[in-house]
């Protein structure tokens, strides 16, 4: 199990369709400890969901924007568990007029909350949880050496194009991947690594939210190259997984894109070929036939 004994924090679980829901359950079966984060009204949510886990983790108050919950979940974490190796941001928000396609309409208000929300926020949680991740390792503490760090991930869209209707909450996810790159530089020297999966489009609770979400998933199913199912985020989070567990130890201010492979291909769903064994040659050829990927 490649998180065994580790303790991770998971933020971003509203119910079961969440990403962060998968991956608190696939951090789970490979050993880790977790604990979930919510807030206000949808903390009863969280909680039900919290319940389908095993072992059902405790859910530690966190608005990402205040910073009385911060400095509380650093308390609270430390004198439960004294240390952290990693923390999952699935955090974004933006209010309703900062998407949907009216972009140049959008107010300077709803586009300070979306970067504030959805980017910054990334700064605050590594802030509060840096102290618990930057501590000696036990073995070594007498030596007095080396530190143990951790890992941080977070979630993102594709932000190096601009897409219908994602709007402010885009250039709010560009703000992100920018804030993982400067938390990497000054967070490396003591241990930590900080990623990003740029996933594709989920059916979630946030993802339901976004007008012409439909239309976003319809590009993926069509273009990806190794398909893609909008309701399967366990695709997702064995990604982040992966970048919790040592294995990733090596990786930071890293973008892993999730996402059946979309962003690498220019004019998706516009298929020339699929490419199959051909047993008279022994070698490659392009099949005319095929339209579809295998997994259609
Ligand atoms: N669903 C997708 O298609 C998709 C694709 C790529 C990236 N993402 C990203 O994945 C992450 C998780 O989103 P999701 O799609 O699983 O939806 P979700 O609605 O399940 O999760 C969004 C979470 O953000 C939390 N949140 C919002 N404001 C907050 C605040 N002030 N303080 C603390 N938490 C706050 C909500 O409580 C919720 O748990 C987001 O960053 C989202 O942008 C989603």
């Amino acid at each position: 199990m490649i998180l065994d004994g580790k303790r991770i924090l998971v933020t971003g679980v509203v119910n079961r369709h969440s990403i962060a829901y998968s991956i608190a359950e696939r951090a789970q079966r490979e050993g880790a400890e977790i604990l979930l984060t919510s807030f206000g009204r949808i903390r009863r949510m969280t909680e039900r969901a919290a319940s389908s886990l095993d072992p059902a983790p405790d859910v530690l108050e966190l608005d990402i924007n205040r910073d009385d919950d911060l400095v509380a979940l650093t308390e609270e974490i430390g004198r439960r568990w004294g240390r952290l190796d990693g923390a999952v941001h699935a955090i974004a928000n933006a209010p309703p007029d900062a998407l949907g396609g009216n972009f140049l309409g959008a107010p300077r208000e709803s586009a300070k909350a979306a970067f504030e929300t959805s980017a910054y926020s990334l700064k605050a949680l590594a802030e509060a949880v840096m102290p618990l991740m930057d501590t000696p390792d036990a073995a070594e503490s007498n030596g007095g050496g080396r530190r143990r760090g951790g890992g941080i991930v977070a979630l993102d869209f594709d932000a190096s194009v601009a897409w219908p209707a994602y709007d402010w909450m885009g250039v709010s996810k560009a703000a992100l991947e920018s804030v993982a790159r400067y938390l990497a530089r000054d967070l490396g020297p003591r241990g930590v690594r900080v990623n990003l999966i740029s996933a594709g489009p989920i059916s979630t609770p946030a993802a339901s939210g976004i007008p012409g979400f439909s239309d976003l998933a319809g590009m993926w199913s069509e273009g990806a190259p190794l398909g893609w199912d909008t309701r399967d985020a366990t695709a997702v989070a064995d990604a982040a997984i992966f970048l919790l567990s040592d294995l990733s130890r090596a990786i930071s201010g890293e973008i892993v894109h999730a996402d059946g492979g979309l962003h690498c291909v220019g004019a998706a769903g516009h298929r020339v070929g699929t490419w199959r064994s051909d047993s008279t040659t022994s070698s490659l050829a392009p099949d005319p036939q095929a339209a579809h990927s295998p997994t259609d």
